[in-house]
């Protein structure tokens, strides 16, 4: 049995936090059904799991009727069981689904689409159907043409499940050390580099470069999730990726943007994470809100990277693009551009961040805010301390006033928010109202 409060030494495992643990939670027939069925990679949330029923906008119904603010969510992003998905998934399901070896209008429509929303360099898209295989396609992209094998990630990043990614999410690590080709640096925080996050975290990135070349190995990237979900949520202050990525590729690296968390507007500010920095990255992967629910992801990649990897094996993904997912994929960025829904979650955002640090001046278990747009780490504590076991109780109790929220963190004990971006400022006020009778004094 995993440890559900880690010690602080320890990262928290990712699937750990706030999850059922049958040693500590009554066994009820649903959870031990699930458990017949999945065995020992179950994975469900709260120790008294909910089965759900039904979701529209912003809200999950359960099978006891109860309904909650889903602010854990960022799949759904522009609304659980959007219409504008349902019709186009269903249209299309109707007329043609098949792989990418065909010419298919929608598939290159919706390519074309995507490709905008990028700098220029960014030209060639491989889609998948799992931020997974978007982040191993890049990763292996990034050895052929740097020759390299190195990978700089931070702590407690989180960037799949494939063999291959597993060794660069350290979140998910349980009892394994990470690999010799792997190098693990401390997220970009204020607590970790003082009032210089920005020089702070190149330095960082620089010594891995050093401590992969010592053990023989040359660096072949940088792979960071642009918000630093999984590592407690870091945005601020704006720009302080960009030594990091001059220093990765002065050492003949590449940098991978991971937008699996942030991408498709959700800060706000920008449609995607890294733009917030001021850098174009070499490759970015992208994932979970891009077709709302619908199973796709991608990589987007100068063409070079590209060329260098075709010249060897190839890459084909039977279902990876078909026309389905390129019919939900284009809904949502219509949808996204239609309703506004960036310009949503950036006055949203603001609004809440305000209320927040305003609860924050009342209450004695808030520590830092963090956040851009819908996106939101909020340090849980005890006694100034990050507090796993309280950051869970917060979860709970949320719970209890309708609102599902997870946890992030190394300690495990920031409380991580991402409401679809459809949300409404009834919805926004009334996460408000439920956080404060969580939180206050
Ligand atoms: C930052 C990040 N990258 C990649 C992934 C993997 O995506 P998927 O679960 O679609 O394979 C995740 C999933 O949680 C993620 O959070």
């Amino acid at each position: 049995m995993t440890e559900l409060y880690p010690k602080p030494d320890k990262p928290a495992q990712i699937l750990d936090m706030n999850a059922f643990d049958q040693a500590r939670s009554k066994v009820s027939h649903a959870v031990q059904r699930r458990l017949n069925n999945v065995g020992a990679s179950s994975v469900l949330f709260y120790r008294q799991p909910i089965e759900m029923v039904f979701a529209k906008g912003a809200w999950m119904t359960a099978a006891d009727g109860s309904e909650y603010l889903d602010f854990y969510n960022n799949v759904p992003c522009i609304g659980h069981c959007h219409p504008a998905v349902i019709e186009a998934v269903a249209q299309q399901m109707a007329k043609l689904n098949t792989n990418t070896r065909y010419l298919v209008n929608i598939v290159d429509e919706y390519i074309e689409k995507l490709k905008a929303t990028f700098p220029a360099p960014l030209s060639n898209v491989v889609l998948t159907c799992s931020g997974s295989e978007a982040n191993d396609l890049a990763m292996r992209l990034a050895c052929k043409s740097t020759r390299g094998s190195g990978f700089i990630v931070t702590e407690c990043a989180y960037h799949g499940n494939t063999a291959y990614v597993t060794q660069v999410s350290p979140s998910s690590l349980k009892n394994d050390t990470l690999p010799n080709h792997v190098v693990a640096i401390p997220a970009p925080s204020t607590q970790n580099y003082g009032a210089d996050i920005e020089q702070g975290f190149a330095n960082r990135v620089q010594a891995a470069i050093d401590e992969l070349s010592q053990r023989g190995i040359k660096v072949a990237g940088l792979l960071l999730d642009s918000i630093f979900s999984s590592d407690g949520v870091f945005t601020h202050p704006n720009g302080f990726l960009h030594s990091a990525v001059e220093v990765i590729r002065r050492a003949g690296g590449v940098y991978i943007a991971d937008e699996v968390q942030p991408g498709f507007a959700r800060t706000g500010t920008h449609f995607w994470g890294f733009s917030a920095h001021a850098v174009v990255p070499d490759m970015v992967t992208m994932g979970k809100p891009m077709g709302n629910g619908f199973p796709m992801a991608g990589v987007i990649t100068k063409p070079y990277l590209l060329e260098a990897f075709c010249e060897d094996v190839g890459y084909f993904n039977t279902f990876g693009g078909n026309p389905v997912a390129a019919a939900a994929g284009l809904a949502v960025l219509n949808t996204l551009a239609s309703e506004g829904l960036q310009e949503n979650a950036r006055v949203l955002g603001n609004q809440i961040k305000a209320h927040l640090l305003d609860i924050a001046e009342h209450s004695s278990m808030i520590g830092e805010i963090r956040g851009s747009g819908l996106f939101f780490g909020i340090d849980i504590q005890a006694q100034g301390v990050p507090d796993a076991e309280r950051t869970i109780q917060v979860i709970d109790r949320l719970r209890e006033q309708k609102i599902l929220a997870g946890a992030a963190g190394k300690q495990g004990a920031t409380l991580k928010l991402r409401p679809p971006l459809c949300l409404t400022q009834a919805e926004a006020e009334f996460f408000l109202d439920g956080f404060r009778q969580v939180v206050l004094d």
